[in-house]
């Protein structure tokens, strides 16, 4: 099958290939770096070798619980956040019929989402759906103590005993989380909970291709060995020993760095596909958590086209010259839909009939891409061959391994996340959590001076 393709000649006008080629020995070094863990962050290399690694007994286990929710329920709630759950919903979007949710006849269960917002009216209304259905619990946290999974989770568990009994309930959770530590591994013993670990060098933004992503995925009815058999072809396609030159993910880490130091602080990831909405939002959160620090890092941002070019198509075509554009294009659309012939014509479109919908899909694409370069917006072109297990597969890890040498490149540890605690201090303040006391008084004294009203 193709591969992934990456056209970077739309760059050029800015970034001249001799200037990206000086830069190949530093990330191709970058990229060693992550195989021998000489830099920072080397507690948290466990994904780079990890599609290569995954034994047929870890793949069996998935897909037996996998199996087994699929036949005790009509509903999946993956509850989780951030990196422990994006991943899951990017693939199982990307995959899945658009409109999945509306169908009343399905070979797999609807996978919903909880536990990543605080939003009352979200809950209230997932536990009024969920009170009429046969559904089960899928709980990720790696530390088992993150908010927002922790409050979803204890509404649902009472929901669901509520209505099956513990017994039962106990045969429709399954948590994934630390092997040892956290509030989530601590319950899920007391409750004999099936429970899958996700390895403490794998982060939560680096951890779909763990059970944290594959066992959604496989529960909602994708080919999860397939996904990484593709993530394999990229883990050895950008290997420590691939020159510069043939290593995607090196290239497109060095592109966007040297075009960062030339003021394009904003990287815009631009599908075609509604399909891609949640990839987008998965790698928003690689790149913006992996590299946004120390006061420095592309701010990651997305857009669904052609829906945004009739919003944010005017900003990107005419605002700021501060960014670029990545865009990931499907070859290939898994079905056929052809515009028909109207003799009235009253629409003026007949000039279409016969067309192809991805004719003018594509022909809206090029259009955009020259009218974006011409406007001062260099492009990135990534091609995939199909939107398959496969392809998604290769598309995670050759981004993966990206974000790896980026960070590298840039300077800072891609692997941790400092910056995150900041919100969850003075919200465990304001709570009055135990242990915070002293956070509590001094951010009412903050409050009662600084932010009155
Ligand atoms: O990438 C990360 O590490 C974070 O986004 C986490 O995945 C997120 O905060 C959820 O954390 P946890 O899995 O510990 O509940």
């Amino acid at each position: 099958m193709d591969s992934i393709k990456m056209n970077i000649q739309y760059v050029y006008n800015w970034l001249p290939e001799e200037d990206i080629l000086k830069q190949g020995a530093n990330a191709i070094a970058c990229n060693r770096a992550l195989y021998d863990g000489s830099r920072e962050g080397s507690d948290f290399l466990g994904w780079v070798r990890l599609p290569s690694s995954i034994t047929d007994d870890q793949f069996k286990e998935i897909e037996s619980t996998a199996e087994s929710l699929r036949s005790a329920c009509d509903v999946v709630v993956v509850v989780g956040i951030g990196g422990s759950y994006l991943g899951a919903r990017a693939v199982i979007d990307a995959l899945n019929n658009s409109f999945d949710r509306l169908q009343t006849k399905r070979d797999h269960p609807l996978i919903v989402y909880a536990g990543n917002n605080l939003s009352e009216d979200y809950l209230y209304e997932l536990i009024k759906y969920l009170e009429n259905t046969s559904f089960g619990i899928i709980n990720i946290s790696k530390s088992g103590t993150t908010t927002e999974p922790a409050v979803a989770f204890r509404l649902l568990k009472d929901l669901l005993e509520d209505k099956v009994g513990k017994s039962e309930a106990r045969n429709r959770i399954v948590a994934i989380t630390d092997a040892k530590k956290g509030a989530l591994r601590t319950l899920a013993s007391m409750e004999k909970y099936k429970t899958f670990v996700i390895p403490d060098d794998v982060g939560g933004r680096y951890s779909v291709l763990t059970p944290v992503g594959l066992l959604p995925i496989a529960v909602a009815g994708f080919d999860i060995r397939k996904l990484v058999q593709g993530a394999a072809t990229m883990e050895k396609n950008t290997g420590p020993n691939i020159a510069f030159e043939y290593n995607l993910s090196a290239i497109y880490a060095v592109i966007r760095n040297e075009l960062y130091k030339k003021g394009k602080k904003i990287e815009i990831l631009v599908n075609y596909h509604p399909k891609l909405h949640y990839f987008s939002e998965w790698w928003k959160q690689l790149f913006g958590e992996s590299e946004g620090k120390e006061n420095k890092g592309i701010f990651p941002a997305a857009v669904d086209f052609t829906t945004d070019l009739h919003s944010m198509g005017q900003w990107i075509q005419e605002g700021e010259r501060t960014i670029f554009e990545t865009v990931i294009s499907i070859k290939e659309p898994n079905y056929r839909v052809e515009i028909p012939y109207d003799s009235q014509n009253l629409d003026g479109l007949n000039y279409l009939a016969g067309k192809r919908v991805d004719e003018v899909n594509k022909m809206a694409e090029l259009g955009t891409r020259i009218a974006h370069v011409e406007g001062g917006v260099p492009n990135i072109l990534i091609e995939i061959p199909k939107l398959d297990e496969e392809s998604m597969g290769k598309l995670i890890y050759f981004f993966e391994k990206a974000c790896g040498i980026s960070g590298y490149i840039l300077g800072v540890n891609p692997f941790n996340q400092p910056g995150v605690e900041a919100y969850k201090r003075n919200m465990f303040a304001l709570l009055e959590k135990p242990g915070y006391e002293d956070e509590t008084k001094a951010i009412k004294q903050k409050l009662s001076t600084l932010y009155k009203g």
